[in-house]
């Protein structure tokens, strides 16, 4: 039977249900096969996504955590289940690049895409679909009450140590780690953690500096046909946790 029967659902949003968990310092976090992309414009449905995003997400995570860069991953629960700690997300994305890309290029033209960026280049956007998640500077989360100085200071820490662990982990695969998005929650006051995701919806990854062969989302946001997408989603699996997906997960 599955784990979430039962749950009050606390939150939904385009690609994750959050339920209550038993013990109120938890959460769990139900991955869906929904994909999206252009704020939610494009939407569809694509067998197995839920597990292979939150088994990612989870590896990912984990990665993290011996790193000692803390995040809210408690238990995995095959096949589309975190079991995480419950923390007040903050409406924030925290952006980091180390090569050109996307927004990027379209914002600031003269960088190119693949153009390299030394020093990484971290970015914060203001969650809101209203408004597109429209950028924000350390001032401005500061004057809007969102995070203090010392949780922007965690969140710039985290997120500077977090890509030089996933560049470096990446680069032993053969990939180009070209950028990330990450989420951050208060789980005691002045003390952040990385929440959410983080997965091939959540980063750009290179097989080739052109970007032409990639293993993230790219490919569905520039129309790729569906089936497509799903063998990228698989072979995303594949080459980032270098294990072979379970049947019964894809099928689920
Ligand atoms: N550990 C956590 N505790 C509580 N809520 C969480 C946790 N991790 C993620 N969430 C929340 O789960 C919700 C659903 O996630 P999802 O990614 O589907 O949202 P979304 O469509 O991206 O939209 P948005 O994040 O803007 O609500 C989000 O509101 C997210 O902030
Ligand atoms: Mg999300």
């Amino acid at each position: 039977m599955s784990i979430i029967k039962g749950r009050q659902l606390i939150a939904e949003g385009k690609t994750k249900r959050v339920y209550l968990h038993d013990d109120p310092d938890k959460v769990i976090l139900y991955f869906k096969n929904d994909i999206t992309a252009l704020d939610g414009l494009k939407h569809d449905v694509i067998t197995g996504k839920g597990y292979i995003n939150a088994y990612i997400t989870k590896y990912l995570f984990e990665k993290l955590e011996k790193a000692g860069i803390p995040t809210q991953l408690v238990e995995y629960v095959f096949p589309n289940i975190i079991i995480a700690k419950k923390i007040q997300m903050l409406p924030l994305e925290v952006v980091c690049r180390n090569i050109a890309a996307g927004h990027l290029v379209k914002r600031l033209p003269f960088f190119k895409t693949g153009q390299q960026l030394n020093p990484p280049v971290v970015e914060f956007f203001y969650k809101s679909d209203e408004l597109h998640d429209p950028m924000v500077n350390e001032y401005h989360i500061q004057a809007l009450r969102v995070a203090s100085e010392r949780e922007i200071s965690q969140m710039k820490d985290y997120t500077l140590k977090a890509n030089l662990v996933l560049k470096d982990f990446f680069a032993k695969r053969g990939l180009i780690f070209v950028d990330f998005k990450i989420e951050f929650g208060r789980l005691t006051a002045d003390n952040v953690i990385i929440g959410d995701e983080l997965n091939g919806d959540s980063m750009r990854l290179w097989a080739t500096l052109d970007g032409r062969r990639a293993f993230d989302k790219d490919g569905y946001r520039s129309g790729d046909a569906l089936e497509r997408v799903r063998e990228t989603y698989i072979e995303a699996f594949k080459v980032i946790t270098g294990e072979e997906p379970l049947k019964e997960g894809l099928e689920s």
